[in-house]
């Protein structure tokens, strides 16, 4: 796929701009707090509805604004659409596909792909675990853009329990079990049904993943590391069994109830989640040096584009965010020879030195100041 031309008005700090992508290697060039990352930003909402870097609208409009509005035309193998995202500083975002409002996020999704690279994705090794679980779920949203309405069922699940059990705290066990069974036991099934879906997909999904990035940290290391990743899910079964995951979590519930009555909050269910990396079975959290752990992130990323290939049938967008001028020759090469002319690529940097050539060849090169592009 490919994005021809991207129109912001009152983005972050963008007033009114149109870019119109002319290579399949676009290098945005600027000082530090121009706009480069504001600009991948919007496709990254095209891409997920989310951004990485906030989850308040009021923070996309551009200050004094109270609309913003990012648009694009993308080319798909065998046709162009066209996509907007309206958003206000209060109330709903408004989408459209091709002129028309839609109701429903899963509609919007998947009409454009895009995986992003940054150099905070360090935190995907580093971080907490949360990190991991948002990477997952915005690679799952792409992949299946129905997983964003089963996410969002689970996460009101979980607040209405939540609630439910903050109300309750510190009542003692017996207090609780005598008072309250019928409609706890609603939330329970509930929280049951729709965590293991989430549960079951995020299984599904690092079953694809981790053997390509496997493969991936295999060959940029030349066979002397050999990474292994692994779902750490907060809720253990056999995935491909609905019942008996279902079960599982039941199981896990009435294991927990103390602690929950605790502490007024759910501590079972796939917010607990999180995925292990190891090479050559060592933690590489704990002890991957920063050279091991930058070559895992490039494993993961490659092999996200090369997964939502595999689903979808095009190449998505490739949109790396001041990271290449972080990684040392050999793995710019590697990464440029898994890039060639196939995916779209987006880079932004503040110097073009502190790219290898090879980069620059016929790429178009747009120069970010102040919100404006020239
Ligand atoms: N809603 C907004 N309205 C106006 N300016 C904004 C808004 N959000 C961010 N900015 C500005 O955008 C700039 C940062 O842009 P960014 O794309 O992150 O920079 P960089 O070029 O370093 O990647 C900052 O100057 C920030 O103040
Ligand atoms: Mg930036």
């Amino acid at each position: 796929m490919y994005l021809t031309t991207l129109h912001l008005r009152s983005f972050r700090n963008y007033l009114e701009q149109r870019v119109h992508f002319q290579a399949q290697k676009t290098i945005i060039l600027g000082n530090n707090a121009q706009g480069k990352s504001n600009l991948l930003e919007a496709v990254e909402l095209l891409a997920t509805l989310k951004s990485h870097r906030s989850f308040k609208d009021r923070d996309l409009v551009l200050k004094g604004a109270n609309l913003a509005q990012v648009s694009a035309t993308i080319k798909r193998l065998y046709n162009q659409h066209e996509l907007s995202i309206l958003f206000r500083v209060s109330g709903r975002r408004t989408l459209e596909l091709n002129q028309e409002i839609l109701r429903r996020q899963i509609d919007f999704l998947g009409t454009l792909n895009a995986v992003q690279f940054s150099s905070n994705d360090l935190d995907l090794v580093r971080g907490t675990p949360e990190y991991r679980r948002h990477w997952l779920d915005l690679l799952l949203v792409q992949l299946e853009p129905l997983y964003s309405y089963i996410l969002h069922q689970y996460q009101q699940v979980l607040k209405q329990r939540n609630a439910l059990l903050k109300q309750h705290k510190e009542h003692t066990y017996s207090d609780f079990s005598s008072e309250l069974p019928s409609s706890l036991q609603l939330w329970d099934q509930q929280l049951a049904e729709t965590g293991s879906r989430v549960t079951r997909r995020r299984a599904r999904v690092i079953e694809r993943l981790a053997p390509l990035a496997e493969a991936w940290h295999n060959q940029i290391t030349s066979n002397s590391e050999r990474l292994e990743i692994k779902y750490a899910p907060n809720v253990t079964c056999a995935y491909d069994q609905p019942q008996q995951v279902q079960q599982a979590f039941l199981d896990k519930l009435e294991q927990r109830r103390i602690p929950e009555f605790q502490l007024g909050t759910t501590v079972v269910g796939p917010h607990r989640d999180d995925l292990e990396f190891s090479i050559n079975q060592t933690s590489a959290k704990f002890y991957g040096s920063q050279g091991q752990q930058r070559t895992l992130v490039l494993s993961l990323k490659l092999a996200e584009l090369q997964l939502i290939e595999e689903v979808i049938g095009e190449p998505p967008l490739l949109l790396l965010d001041d990271v290449l001028a972080e990684l040392d020759p050999t793995r710019q090469s590697q990464l440029l020879q898994v890039i060639q002319e196939r995916y779209q690529t987006l880079i932004t940097t503040t110097h073009l030195a502190s790219f290898a050539e090879p980069w620059l060849k016929n790429a178009q090169i747009l120069t970010v100041k102040e919100g404006k592009i020239d």
